[in-house]
């Protein structure tokens, strides 16, 4: 088990990560300060996989978990469903003092933390991250919206949770391409600012791809750690610092916005992508080495992400990204690698370059 604090301005909260250790969770919450009923927030198939378990676990621990069930899809994360989950809340006076649990992956941990901020001006809530990518990247920083139809994440705030606690046993359930596709967080973990993350992943991808609780767990741990770190010195992205977690995602989220977040392209290997295109990026303008590029496309290959996005339209992307620097007071914030464990964040990149680099990686 590996326990950690995040020192974020507003709240410092423990993140406790490990395998087949729920038992822990009961007094988990007690040393985290909580008290009061328990609203666990997830969805049909997280609960299928591990709701009896989690109730009976919290049951035995004194605790008595209401249950509050969102549909299992992005949508989740709307004005409508926020409404909802708000309102069924406000049905639960009578159980005195609540704190929300959110029990799945990304989508249930933002909409369960945005609830959490937003009734009765902010209660209580912890994150039980149930995919690889909520593990080590969206359960932690507290980071919480919903979408509007027109984009994602537009509605939200920041407000930490009191306890982040994640158990990789859960992840055996998971389709493996959504195990590759939070592996790229881990991925983009090493290359900002571990080096030996990065030569961890390489060195043991057989036996993390084959799910070993070992050394699965101890990626895990690197990258949510290294999130922990960069969140807790820039808890609301003022200094500049928390951009570096953006690498790959300049063109990471224009893959997404061009496909209309249909899934066919999930937020991993549109990351992916958008990390094998801002290294060529780097390499082109000088700022890395070939054998750099080259580490890490070989890295993404080794993990089957891919290395292009198929069926996808290049002026599509290159229209998100324009988009995306109107937004952003006309300038984008490009996050190139200059070798494996450092990062710049610079505006300046030719607009040529990346049209070309852009026809490179996205093929209509
Ligand atoms: N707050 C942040 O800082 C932050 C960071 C990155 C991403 N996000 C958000 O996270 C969301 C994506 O999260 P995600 O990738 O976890 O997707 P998700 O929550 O949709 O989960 C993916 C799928 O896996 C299922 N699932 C969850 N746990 C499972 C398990 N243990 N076994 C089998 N299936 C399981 C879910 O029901 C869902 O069908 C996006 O909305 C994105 O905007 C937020
Ligand atoms: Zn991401």
């Amino acid at each position: 088990m590996v326990t950690f604090t995040v020192r974020a301005a507003s709240r410092r909260y423990p993140v406790i990560i490990g395998h087949r250790h729920l038992d822990r969770l009961p007094q988990s919450l007690r040393d985290a300060g909580l008290d009061g009923t328990p609203v666990i927030i997830t969805n049909p198939r997280v609960w299928r996989l591990g709701g009896a378990g989690l109730q009976r676990v919290l049951r035995r621990g004194g605790w008595a978990p209401v249950v509050l069930s969102v549909p299992d899809t992005e949508h989740s994360k709307s004005l409508a469903e926020l409404g909802r989950v708000l309102t069924r809340l406000a049905a639960l006076d009578g159980h005195g003092r609540l704190f929300i649990i959110a029990f799945g992956g990304g989508v249930v941990g933002d909409l369960a933390g945005l609830a959490a901020a937003l009734y009765r001006r902010g209660i209580p809530y912890v994150q039980v991250p149930t995919t690889l990518l909520a593990q080590v990247d969206s359960a932690i920083g507290g980071k919480t919206a919903v979408d509007l139809p027109r984009g994602k994440n537009l509605v939200g705030a920041f407000y930490q949770p009191w306890l982040v606690f994640s158990d990789t046993a859960w992840l055996a359930g998971l389709p493996p391409r959504q195990v590759a596709s939070g592996l790229a967080e881990v991925i983009k973990c090493g290359v900002i600012q571990d080096p030996g993350l990065f030569a961890l992943l390489a060195r043991e991808r057989a036996a993390i791809l084959a799910g070993r609780p070992a050394p699965l767990q101890a990626v895990i741990a690197r990258a949510a750690r290294i999130k922990a770190r960069v969140v807790g010195a820039d808890e609301r992205e003022t200094t500049g610092l928390r951009m570096i977690l953006n690498f790959g995602h300049t063109i990471g989220h224009a893959v997404e916005a061009a496909t209309h977040y249909s899934g066919r392209c999930t937020h991993g290997e549109a990351v992916a992508i958008g990390m094998r295109a801002a290294t060529a990026l780097a390499r082109r303008l000088g700022c890395c080495t070939r054998s750099t590029e080259d580490r890490l496309n070989d890295l993404l290959d080794a993990y089957r992400l891919p290395a292009a996005a198929r069926g996808v339209r290049p002026d599509a992307v290159m229209a998100a990204l324009s988009h995306d620097k109107k937004v952003r007071q006309g300038r984008l914030h490009w996050v190139l690698p200059t070798r494996i464990g450092h990062v710049l964040v610079t505006p300046d990149v030719p607009s040529a370059m990346v049209q070309a680099v852009v026809h490179e990686r996205i093929r209509p």
